[in-house]
C-alpha cells in the first residue's frame, strides 16, 4: 500500500503500512513502517513528506527563550545580562558555557560549540532539523502547520532526478557497450588502449562507446520507460521531424560528473584524426548541467585537492585522466573555455591555490591573461607550468615517468606575476612604448590582489625583473587603486573615503592580520586608565549618539559579543571591573596595581608604563596622555573595533584551515559559517572605515 502525505497528524495512524518517500536527488523509495517503530522514527519519515511552514519555523524561532530551552538540560546561573553553566559538550570543572538571552545564543569558551535554541537541540538530543523544530514547538504549545510539497515542486523535484536518472542510466550502457559489444571493442576500446588508458582508468572514469547507429541508445532508454522528454531536456537525443536521434554516434564517451558523483552530461570523442567533423561534441546545457559551474574531473580531484592544498587546471578530458594515470589526482580541466568565477569558486571551496598546466603555444596563453586576473582577484595564489613546445600534459604525461613528471612540474611552475612579466618583457626589447604599456599591465595585474602585503611584494619583484623604480610602480598601482576604490564606492554606496583612509586603515591593522594581542593590550590598557571617563558613541538600537562610561562600553561590547581575551589575565581584569559595575562602583588602576595576585600586578604595571619611564604617579601619567583623552571616544571605540575585526578574522582562518582537513560533506556546512561571518567582518571594517574617515 502506498501511502501519500496525510494531513493527520496523529501519527500512530501510520504504523504498519508503505511509505512513498521522495526526497530531492535520492530517488524514491519504499519505506515500509513495522507495527513497533517508534514515534519518533514515523515523525522522521513523516518530515520527508510535508515541510513545516516556514512561517510556523519562525513563530518557534521568535518564541524559543534559549535560556529555557537550554535550562532544561543544563542548570544555568545569571551572571550580568547573561547565563554561564557548565558545557553539556564536554567535560569541564569550572562554568566556560555562556547563554545569551538577548542574542539568543549560546557559546562554549571550553570546547568552542556554538549556535542558537534548534542547534542546541540537534546538538544535544541529535535529532534532526524538523525533529528539533517539533521539540520546541512542543514545549511552546505552538501549533506546527505543515504543507504538502506542492505538485509544482514535486514535478520539478521528479523531473531534476530523472534527469539524472537517464544520464547515468545511459551511461552505463555506452560503457557495456565499450567492452561487451564488438564495434565497441575493435574500435573504441582498441583506440583507448593505443592511448596507454589502463582497464582501472577507464573503469574509473567510466568511459564509454556510443555505438554508430542513428537510433541507437536512444531507443534503447525510450524502451526502457524513459520519457521523450527528458531524453531531450538533458541532451542525450535530438527531436528531428518528431522521431528521437542519438546525439552521440560512433563516438568514445568521457562522462562529466557534479561534486557529488552524479553525471550531468557527456563529451564525445571521434576515433579517427580527420577533421571533417568537430573532434568533441558535448552535451548542450541542461537544468542539470551548467557548464559555467562545472569543472571536469573535480568528482576525483576534489579530495586530492584538499590534501595538496593545490589544484592543476588543465584543458583536456585526456589531460586530467593521463594525469591521473600518473598518479597526479588534484587535477580538474576547463574543457577548453576560459574559466569561469564560478568555476574559481568551486576550486576556492577546496584550496586557494591554482597551477595552471600550459601547453606550450604563446598565443593561447596570452588569450587566457585576462581569465587569470579574474583569478587574482579572489584572492587565489596562481602559478604557471609551460611545456615544451607540441606537448600538451596528457602527451607528456605519456612519455615520461611518474617522478619526472613531478620534478619537472616543480620545477617549471613560477609565479604568475612574474611569468607574465617575463613573457611580456622579451617582446618590449628597444621599444620604449611597449615598455611603458607593459609596466601599467603589470601593475593593473598586481592591482587585482586583495591582499595589501602580497601587492607590495610583487611590486617589489617586478621591480627588479623589469628594472623599474619601486616607487613608481607604487605610484601607478595607488593611482589604480584609487580608481578602483571610487568605482566600488559609487557602485556600492560604500563610504571609502580614499586610499589615504584604507592605509589608515592597514595600520589599525597591523602588518600581521592575525596578530590579536596587541589589539587587546591597547584595550584593556584604556580600560584601566579611563575606565570612569565618559565617552560618546552611536548606538545602533536607540538609533542615536549616546553617553557611556568607558568601563560600561567595553564590558558591554564584550558581553554582546561574548569574547573573552587570549590572555588570561586580561579576562580576570574584566571580571573583577564587571563585578564592581554590579554593584555599582568603579575600580582604580591602584587597585590593580597592588593586586593580591601577583600576576595581575605585575600585568597592569607593565600596561601602564611606557618601556622608557616607570612612574608611580598615575594622575601624572595620565596628564602625560593628556593628547589621548582629547580623542578619548575615537581612541575607545577604533580599538574595540579593530580588535573585534581581527577577533572575526581570525575565526575566518580557522574555518579555511579546518575545511583543509575536513570531509567533503562537512565542507558545505564550513563554507556557510565561513561567508556568514564574512558578512560580519566585513560590515566590521565597513564600520571602522565610518569612523575613522569621520
Ligand atoms: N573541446 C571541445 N570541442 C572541440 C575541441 C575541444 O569541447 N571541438 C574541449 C574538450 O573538452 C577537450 C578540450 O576542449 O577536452 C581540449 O581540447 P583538445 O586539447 O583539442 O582535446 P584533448 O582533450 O586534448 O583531446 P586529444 O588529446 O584527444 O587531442
Ligand atoms: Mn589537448
Amino acid at each position: 500500500m502506498v501511502c501519500s502525505p496525510q494531513t493527520e497528524q496523529n501519527s500512530t495512524l501510520f504504523h504498519n503500512c508503505w511509505f512513498l518517500v521522495k526526497r530531492p536527488h535520492e530517488g524514491r523509495f519504499l519505506l515500509y513502517i513495522p507495527p513497533s517503530t517508534p514515534d519518533n522514527c514515523i515523525n522522521l519519515a513523516y518530515s520527508f513528506l510535508t515541510m513545516i511552514k516556514p512561517e510556523t519555523i519562525q513563530r518557534i524561532i521568535d518564541t524559543a527563550r534559549i535560556e529555557e530551552v537550554i535550562g532544561d538540560f543544563v542548570s544555568l546561573k545569571k551572571r550580568g545580562s547573561n547565563y554561564v553553566g557548565l558545557c553539556p559538550f564536554h567535560n569541564e570543572k569550572t562554568p566556560s558555557f555562556s547563554v545569551s538571552p538577548a542574542k539568543g545564543i549560546y557559546k562554549c569558551f571550553g570546547c568552542g560549540k556554538a549556535g542558537n535554541s534548534v542547534n542546541f537541540i540537534i546538538e544535544h538530543e541529535h535529532y534532526s532539523y524538523p525533529e528539533a523544530l517539533r521539540y520546541i514547538a512542543k514545549k511552546y504549545n505552538i501549533e506546527v502547520e505543515e504543507e504538502e510539497v506542492t505538485p509544482e515542486m514535486q514535478q520539478e523535484i521528479d523531473e531534476r532526478e530523472s534527469m539524472f536518472v537517464v544520464n547515468g542510466f545511459v551511461s552505463k550502457y555506452f560503457q557495456k557497450n565499450l567492452k561487451e559489444t564488438e564495434e565497441g571493442k575493435s574500435v573504441a576500446l582498441s583506440y583507448l588502449k593505443e592511448r596507454d588508458y589502463r582497464e582501472s582508468t577507464i573503469e574509473k572514469f567510466e568511459l564509454g562507446y556510443a555505438i554508430d547507429q542513428w537510433h541507437n541508445y536512444t531507443d534503447y532508454a525510450l524502451e526502457n520507460g524513459f520519457k521523450k522528454e527528458i531524453l531531450t531536456k538533458v541532451g542525450l537525443s535530438i527531436d528531428k521531424d518528431s522521431r528521437l536521434i542519438d546525439r552521440f554516434r560512433g563516438r568514445v564517451i568521457f562522462p562529466i560528473h557534479n561534486l557529488t558523483g552524479k553525471v550531468i552530461g557527456f563529451g564525445g570523442r571521434i576515433l579517427s584524426s580527420e577533421k571533417s567533423t568537430a573532434k568533441y561534441i558535448n552535451s548542450p546545457e541542461s537544468d542539470i548541467y551548467n557548464k559555467s559551474s562545472v569543472l571536469y574531473g573535480i568528482y576525483f580531484a576534489r579530495i586530492e585537492i584538499v590534501k595538496q592544498n593545490n589544484c592543476y587546471l588543465v584543458e583536456g578530458y585526456t589531460d586530467v585522466i593521463s594525469m591521473h594515470q600518473a598518479g597526479i589526482e588534484n587535477v580538474v580541466a576547463s574543457s577548453g573555455t576560459s574559466l569561469t568565477e564560478e568555476q574559481i569558486r568551486l576550486i576556492k571551496r577546496f584550496t586557494p591555490n591554482i597551477t595552471i598546466l600550459f601547453d606550450g603555444d604563446t598565443a593561447g596563453i596570452k588569450a587566457s591573461f585576462r581569465g587569470i586576473d579574474l583569478i587574482l582577484e579572489q584572492g587565489m595564489n596562481v602559478k604557471i607550468v609551460l611545456f615544451p613546445d607540441g606537448e600538451d600534459p596528457d602527451s607528456f604525461v605519456r612519455k615520461h615517468r611518474s617522478s619526472e613528471i613531478e620534478a619537472f612540474i616543480t620545477k617549471q611552475a613560477k609565479d604568475f606575476i612574474v611569468f607574465k612579466t617575463n613573457l611580456l618583457l622579451d617582446e618590449t626589447v628597444g621599444d620604449p612604448a611597449k615598455r611603458a604599456d607593459l609596466i601599467k599591465e603589470i601593475v593593473q595585474t598586481i592591482s587585482h590582489i586583495p591582499d595589501g602585503i602580497n601587492r607590495s611584494v610583487y611590486i617589489k619583484e617586478c621591480s627588479n625583473i623589469m628594472d623599474v623604480a619601486e616607487q613608481a610602480l607604487m605610484n601607478e598601482l595607488n593611482k589604480r587603486l584609487r580608481q578602483r576604490f571610487k568605482k566600488q564606492a559609487e557602485n556600492q554606496d560604500v563610504q571609502v573615503a580614499d586610499v589615504e583612509t584604507k592605509q589608515l586603515l592597514d595600520e589599525q591593522m597591523k602588518v600581521d592580520p592575525l596578530d590579536i594581542s596587541e589589539n587587546e593590550k591597547q584595550l584593556i590598557r584604556l580600560l584601566l586608565l579611563y575606565s570612569d571617563e565618559i565617552i560618546t558613541v552611536y548606538d545602533e538600537e536607540q538609533n542615536q549618539e549616546i553617553q557611556i562610561r568607558v568601563d560600561d562600553f567595553i564590558l558591554t561590547e564584550l558581553q554582546n559579543e561574548q569574547i573573552s581575551f587570549l590572555k588570561d589575565t586580561y579576562n580576570e581584569i574584566v571580571n573583577e571591573f564587571g563585578e564592581a559595575r554590579e554593584k555599582d562602583t568603579g575600580l582604580t588602576e591602584s587597585y590593580f596595581t597592588n593586586h593580591s595576585k601577583n600576576k595581575i600586578a605585575s600585568e597592569t604595571i607593565n600596561l601602564l608604563t611606557s618601556p622608557h619611564q616607570l612612574s608611580d604617579n598615575w594622575k601624572k601619567n595620565r596628564i602625560f596622555v593628556k593628547q589621548e583623552e582629547d580623542q578619548l571616544s575615537f581612541l575607545v571605540l577604533t580599538t574595540w573595533l579593530s580588535l573585534k575585526a581581527k577577533y572575526a578574522d581570525k575565526h575566518l582562518k580557522e574555518i579555511l584551515d579546518s575545511m583543509k582537513t575536513a570531509d567533503p560533506d562537512e565542507i558545505d556546512m564550513l563554507i556557510h559559517q565561513y561567508n556568514t561571518l564574512k558578512n560580519i567582518s566585513t560590515k566590521i571594517h565597513s564600520e571602522l572605515t565610518r569612523v575613522i574617515s569621520y
